[in-house]
């Protein structure tokens, strides 16, 4: 009977660690820029996508040809309005309503486009007419899509600069600059009211420009290097890209939007200059990528949003040749468009013959032979060891652990209202009780007790009266 029980709760965990990984790669997206005379079919960029382990592409304009070839792949298409357009989707709802049935509606649902966004970079463009009717055309869209019932599936949004942001490190001190807050805190109400991301490009290729030294491309690229000390949260960054997006979180935080979410709508490395660009080459191109693609499946998340991947889209699937330059900017392709093949192995191959795709933090995989049944029906059953928050941990990263784990299809019911651990209804005993179900779920991999450090694994029973935390047998 025990052994029965042991083998189903095996196979639910099994079952749970394949839903995991399933979903585990959502968050990895490409740019798909066409400014370039040597791109290849619609189809074969299609084909190519669906042999990587990319699930998104975001396309600087609404190409029907690349829309439609992406039908019945499940990629998601992220589709954007020209800057131009913006004063018509503004000043008028039935423009907005015909560009939303042309370049929506005409395709949806077999191509899967799940964001539209409004312009790009509009505020850094200085153009004070474009700005004043972005938030306007924003609105004229997002109603069109409700009129269309689409409202739900497809956000509607726009991207900015991380130049917006007047002050980024230490990341707790990320602030807009305030020249920009009347038009942010508008855009940022709109985030906030449909649920759709705000969107930033960040690029610590830029950040190593303006200081090239070793230890900045260290921590530019992911590599070994002694962190960056944020002083007022005492959390040791320990890359550029975590503290980028962070300094944009405390940002939005700051003006009172904690919970709209970012969304790394670009960032990449060029891995060819001119000879005044330094940091420019293969080698550091593949690293940059490589680690942040690692990164992002560790489900480590950022420091101040720990457990969980920001959504990302790599800059860029191809070159562009025809882009004016300098060279670098020519040159961010991860895949060359005359032959298909990677310019540098970052590990996006599905077929998992790549240097670090399919090692990228290996799924744990619990096999039931090289699991140890228990010899006898335990009266007091050996258990733990347990997964538990570190104290001191802040409420922000609780509770960031929590939407994490629930949001991972595991069974929280027991910490909802009713559930026989809902008492004591705190966020840190719910927190508590979430890190320790993801840890068990995962075979007490040690690697899922982590929550950017937030966690710890314990061999206290955590269980409190009438609520028995799950702990394996061991
Ligand atoms: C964000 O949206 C929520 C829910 O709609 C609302 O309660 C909250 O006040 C909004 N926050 C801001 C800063 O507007
Ligand atoms: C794997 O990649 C190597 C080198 O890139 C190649 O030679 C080999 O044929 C590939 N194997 C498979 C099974 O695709």
């Amino acid at each position: 009977m025990a052994a029965f029980r042991f083998t189903t709760t095996f196979l639910l965990l099994a079952l749970l660690l394949i839903v995991n990984k399933a979903k585990s790669q959502s968050f990895i997206g490409v740019n798909y820029g066409q400014v370039a005379n040597n791109l290849p079919s619609e189809a074969a960029t299609a084909k190519l996508l669906q042999s990587t382990s990319i699930q998104k592409v975001r396309l600087f304009g609404s190409d029907p040809a690349i829309i439609k070839a992406l039908a019945n792949t499940g990629i998601g298409i992220v589709i954007s309005t020209a800057n131009g357009d913006i004063p018509a989707l503004a000043s008028d709802p039935n423009f907005a309503k015909n560009w939303v049935n042309a370049n929506v509606v005409a395709y949806y649902p077999s191509s899967k486009i799940i964001l539209v966004n409004v312009g790009n970079e509009v505020i850094m463009s200085g153009d004070g007419n474009l700005i004043s009717q972005l938030l306007p055309a924003m609105q004229n869209v997002k109603s069109a899509l409700d009129a269309a019932s689409l409202g739900d599936e497809v956000k509607v949004s726009t991207v900015h600069s991380m130049t917006l942001l007047k002050q980024s490190e230490p990341p707790s001190s990320g602030i807009f600059d305030p020249s920009y807050g009347d038009v942010l805190k508008g855009l940022l109400a709109f985030n906030n009211a449909t649920g759709s991301p705000f969107e930033v490009n960040p690029y610590p290729y830029f950040a190593y420009r303006s200081d090239p030294r070793p230890e900045t491309l260290a921590f530019c690229l992911f590599q070994q290097n002694p962190g960056r000390l944020d002083a007022n949260t005492k959390i040791n960054y320990m890359n550029m890209f975590d503290a980028q997006v962070d300094a944009v979180r405390s940002a939005l935080d700051a003006m009172g939007f904690k919970n709209v979410e970012i969304v790394v709508a670009e960032t990449g490395w060029p891995y060819k200059g001119d000879s005044d660009e330094v940091g420019a080459s293969i080698e550091n191109a593949k690293a940059y990528n490589g680690n942040l693609i690692a990164h992002l499946r560790s489900m480590a998340g950022t420091p101040l949003m720990p457990g969980k991947s920001v959504d990302t889209y790599l800059f860029a699937l191809y070159d562009e040749n025809l882009k004016p330059g300098p060279t670098t900017e020519r040159s961010f392709g991860i895949f060359n468009s005359v032959d298909l093949t990677m310019t540098y192995d970052v590990g996006l191959s599905k077929s998992g013959n790549d240097s670090t795709g399919s090692q990228a933090p290996a799924p744990v995989t619990v096999s039931p032979s090289t699991v140890k049944a228990p010899v006898e029906p335990p009266t007091e059953p050996k258990k733990g060891p347990w997964c538990v928050p570190k104290t001191g941990v802040s409420d922000a990263e609780l509770q960031a652990s929590l939407d994490y784990v629930c949001g991972q299809g595991v069974d929280c019911s027991p910490i909802q209202p009713g559930g026989a651990c809902f008492e004591p209804n705190t966020l840190a005993a719910h927190a508590a009780y979430a890190m320790n179900l993801y840890y068990q779920a995962s075979g007490q991999n040690p690697s899922s007790c982590d929550f950017s450090q937030a966690a710890m694994v314990s061999s206290h029973n955590p269980s409190t009266n009438g609520c028995s935390f799950p702990g394996g047998s061991t």
